[in-house]
């Protein structure tokens, strides 16, 4: 068979044996990391400078003083002044397969050697098609029947895209309903949906965008009656002028709030009888519940016209159907992602499709209750200080301090200094969450960063 120079140069043996000798040689220094270790004094000296001067540069501090120094194993993570921590927040999830993952390493040098950095539009690899096939044939998985995919460089890129889809279908409707605390990002027009006042301080009003009360797991009933009653009245108020309902089906950055099936069906519902396009919002649910897709989690298969996808999935894509095709210009992007991107990519969401990661029996949902078990033991143990856990599959949240978000931020930084690196969540009450490394943490990583949350605890009391 007639074969591309490129080919032949992809199998080259000495690629092959390039990748094995990087990924050996990463291993080999990786392998000195196996525990959580306080900073060097020497090197903490100039970590204290550097990271000064960037914070000045960059024009604010860092939430954390955290430099990666290039290097990890696993869960754990070396930074620049050499210590070494848990990342139980993965870049707020993102490093599903944790740090200098060797087969990682090995797609993202394929990706490396291509011709180009980036991928664009009007030039694009074969890998893009590779990628495409395997996220839509996921997407398909239970028969939801998505046609297309449009790659893109950040999750609210992949909202703004979604959005204009509908906009464009549903002309000239304007307005967009989305759930109280929801998170969508922060470009001019999403920051008007992202439920944060301080989010769009100053900015000018570019979306009129009503809200809903999200599901309320104590008061199931009340929860689908509050909403209708809601989402009537809107109807009622502005007749044909809703284009799309932005839903988020697990909260993330709202504090780890879980919908529900029949509340979402029944939204979902009212919403069609008006002609609302049905967007999902999975820039940080992808990969983290027992399937591959939230919507999936929740059977809403036929029921969603687009998904946004981020995050863990390393670029970032607006899946949607036929009839929402935009219009020749509407959307496009000089660059959607670099060829490490793209291969690395399609190695995650292959291996979590195919390797053990998904169902009741998968190695998500087990981590899931392994973690939920142990912070449920220490919220016995310390029932005034936490409660939870909440949350579902790789998102995992607690309340502590009754929600209190200076005693929350305090307790996340002390823990940081402790060696675990997880983060808050959501307002009034705050939350404290874990998006777990699903791709290569152990019941093991789970007892040490659960022992440092109860020494963390104890400081504080
Ligand atoms: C649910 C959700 N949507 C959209 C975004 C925006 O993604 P990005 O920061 O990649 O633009 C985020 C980011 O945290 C998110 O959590």
């Amino acid at each position: 068979m007639k074969k591309t120079i490129a080919q032949d140069f992809y199998n080259d043996p000495r690629i092959e044996e390039a990748k094995q000798l990087i990924a050996q040689t990463v291993q080999e220094h990786a392998s000195k990391i196996t525990q959580v270790k306080p900073a060097d004094d020497e090197l903490k000296q100039s970590y204290e400078k550097t990271l000064e001067d960037f914070s000045q540069k960059r024009g604010g501090k860092l939430y954390y003083d955290y430099l990666g120094s290039g290097i990890g194993n696993g869960a754990l993570v070396e930074l620049a002044d050499g210590s070494v921590k848990y990342d139980f927040i993965t870049g707020i999830g993102v490093h599903y397969f944790g740090h200098s993952h060797p087969e990682v390493i090995k797609a993202q040098v394929h990706g490396a050697v291509s011709n180009t950095t980036m991928s664009g539009n009007l030039q694009q690899n074969i890998d893009s098609p590779k990628l495409f096939n395997l996220i839509l044939e996921q997407a398909n998985k239970y028969g939801a029947g998505f046609d297309h995919l449009f790659m893109t460089s950040s999750g609210v890129m992949a909202a703004e895209n979604s959005l204009k889809m509908v906009f464009q279908k549903r002309s000239p409707a304007y307005r967009v309903l989305a759930f109280e605390k929801c998170f969508m990002g922060r470009t001019l027009s999403v920051s008007q949906i992202t439920d944060k006042a301080a989010y769009r301080k100053g900015l000018p009003h570019t979306l009129s965008v009503d809200y809903l009360p999200f599901y309320d797991a104590n008061d199931h009933q009340g929860s689908i009656d509050r909403v209708l009653k809601r989402l009537k009245e809107y109807f009622q108020r502005y007749p044909d002028q809703y284009a799309a309902i932005c839903m988020e089906l697990i909260q993330g950055e709202g504090g780890y709030w879980v919908g529900n099936t029949e509340f979402f069906q029944a939204i979902i519902k009212e919403c069609k009888k008006h002609n609302v396009s049905v967007i999902v919002d999975e820039v940080q649910s992808f990969m983290r519940t027992k399937e591959m897709f939230a919507f999936q989690y929740f059977g809403l298969d036929q029921n969603v016209d687009l998904v946004n996808i981020g995050k863990n999935s390393q670029v970032c894509a607006t899946i949607y159907r036929n009839d929402h095709k935009p219009q020749p210009g509407l959307i496009s992007q000089t660059f959607t992602s670099s060829g490490s991107a793209i291969s690395a990519a399609y190695y995650m969401i292959n291996e979590v499709a195919s390797n053990g990661f998904l169902g009741e029996e998968g190695k998500i949902e087990k981590l899931h209750q392994y973690f939920a078990q142990k912070l449920n033991r220490l919220h016995e143990k310390y029932p005034q200080i936490i409660e939870g856990p909440w949350g579902v599959g790789a998102m995992i949240g607690l309340t502590m301090f009754k929600g209190d978000l200076a005693k929350s931020k305090e307790f996340t930084f002390k823990l940081f200094n402790n060696g675990v690196i997880g983060f808050i969540a959501g307002m009034a009450p705050t939350r404290v969450r874990f998006l777990i490394p699903a791709g290569v943490a152990t019941t093991k990583d789970i007892d040490q960063v659960s022992k440092i949350i109860e020494d963390t605890i104890k400081e504080m009391i």
